[in-house]
């Protein structure tokens, strides 16, 4: 790839693309802009199963410098049985809950520490809501950079765990996230460390493009109809649409204007949905998140605006499902589709269910629904619906009378 420069969002000023992120005329967010050179489908089709087949598409200079862990290219499952659950013809999951990690966040985070290596920082890092912080502190351990991760306090056992068992210095911050990545922000830019999701964020929002790369080729090339997209921060639906629309100008897709976007939050930390519903332009940030969905629980969702400019631009809803509508969705993919997900996904399935019944959705169209995270990383919130199977004797007889 050649990147032309970091334009900024807003006032579409241009920078030497280099370690920065906030326009310095107007404090608006940098995005990467492309020299791209041609590209066809024949292009990447026997390339090796990860993302990084997609290397022209991306904003890494050196093949060299590609921290890999071999994510990416994750099923996209032709969901039959979820589908006529939910009264859809033509329902596929993207489950992208099987990366190295467990979750998408491999994708942002592998470019973000790739890019690392390539300006030569020492040290990375990330605020993170659980799954980043895994993401970060494995790309971190391949690369063979000391990682800090900082995360509200109360995340999963099985989130912590994991970014600790990668050698993460993990900063358990007795707070929100939003605290947590206030904390970040400053302690990454006086002490030069790349935190992926902050002073990285131009290049790390990058990686979450190919979920919309992958998709785009696994249905050969063809244009979906919806996309329902599980949102926090809101970086991975804004990204998602920059896929399509590059795809779109190189020639590779056909119109992408077409599509319906769904923004899917949890009931306790939706404020992009408030302010999709309410028509308003604002979002106002929640305090004190509330929800299973640990994973969303951004309050202060720093591509909120740009969210609802996405929904705008694709005629997409926003739209929140409540803890017990999280925990009856987990269970029905698992039950149909044998994918288990954590709160995340659940969210999205959730939020489609609810699109059909209102009849948001044609049961012709191609929905693509995107599961992003994996069930086993918070097995304690489906306990609270589930009973533990009770211990029997081991005895023939007795456990021959309990199977039919
Ligand atoms: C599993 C999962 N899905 C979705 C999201 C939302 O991504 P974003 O913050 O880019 O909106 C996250 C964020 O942490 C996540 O962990
Ligand atoms: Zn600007």
């Amino acid at each position: 790839m050649t990147i032309k420069s970091l334009q900024c969002r807003e006032c579409k000023k241009e920078y030497v693309p280099t370690f920065k992120y906030i326009c310095d005329e107007c404090f608006g967010p940098l995005d990467v802009h492309y020299d791209f050179p041609s590209v066809s489908k024949n292009t990447f089709a026997n390339r090796e199963h990860t993302y990084w087949r997609y290397f022209e598409l991306l904003p890494i200079a050196e093949k060299s410098n590609i921290v890999s862990i071999g994510a990416g290219m994750t099923p996209l499952i032709r969901a039959e049985k979820l589908g006529q659950a939910l009264g859809l013809n033509n329902l596929y999951i993207k489950n992208d809950s099987v990366n190295p990690t467990f979750s998408f966040k491999d994708r942002p985070a592998g470019i973000a520490v790739s890019k690392a290596k390539e300006f030569g920082l020492s040290s990375v890092g990330c605020a993170s809501t659980g799954n980043l912080a895994a993401a970060t502190a494995a790309h971190a351990a391949k690369g063979g950079f000391p990682c800090y991760v900082f995360a509200p306090s109360d995340i999963g056992h099985a989130k912590i765990t994991q970014a600790l068992a990668y050698g993460a210095n993990f900063i358990a911050v007795d707070g929100t996230y939003d605290d947590a990545n206030r904390i970040a922000a400053q302690i990454g830019d006086s002490k030069g460390i790349g935190i992926v999701n902050i002073n990285m964020r131009s290049y790390y929002v990058e990686g979450s493009k190919t979920l919309a790369f992958e998709v785009a080729e696994q249905l050969d090339w063809q244009v979906p109809d919806n996309l329902i997209v599980p949102v926090g921060s809101g970086a991975m639906l804004n990204a998602i649409c920059k896929g399509f629309e590059e795809l779109e100008n190189l020639s590779l897709l056909g119109k992408v204007s077409g599509m319906h976007i769904v923004a899917a939050q949890p009931r306790g930390c939706a404020p992009i949905v408030d302010a999709f519903k309410k028509n308003s332009s604002d979002v106002i940030p929640v305090e004190n998140p509330d929800t299973i969905a640990k994973s969303l629980a951004i309050g202060d969702p720093g591509d909120g605006r740009y969210v609802l400019k996405r929904l705008k631009q694709y005629n997409g809803y926003a739209e929140e499902s409540s803890n017990r509508e999280i925990l009856d969705a987990i269970l029905l993919l698992a039950k149909t589709e044998g994918i288990f997900t954590e709160p995340a996904g659940g969210v999205a399935v959730a939020v489609l269910k609810k699109m059909v019944e209102e009849k948001k959705i044609d049961k012709n169209d191609s929905t693509i629904c995107y599961v992003t995270g994996n069930g086993l990383k918070t097995t304690e919130v489906l306990m609270e619906v589930l009973s533990k199977p009770e211990t029997i004797q081991a005895d023939i007889a007795k456990i021959s009378a309990m199977v039919r």
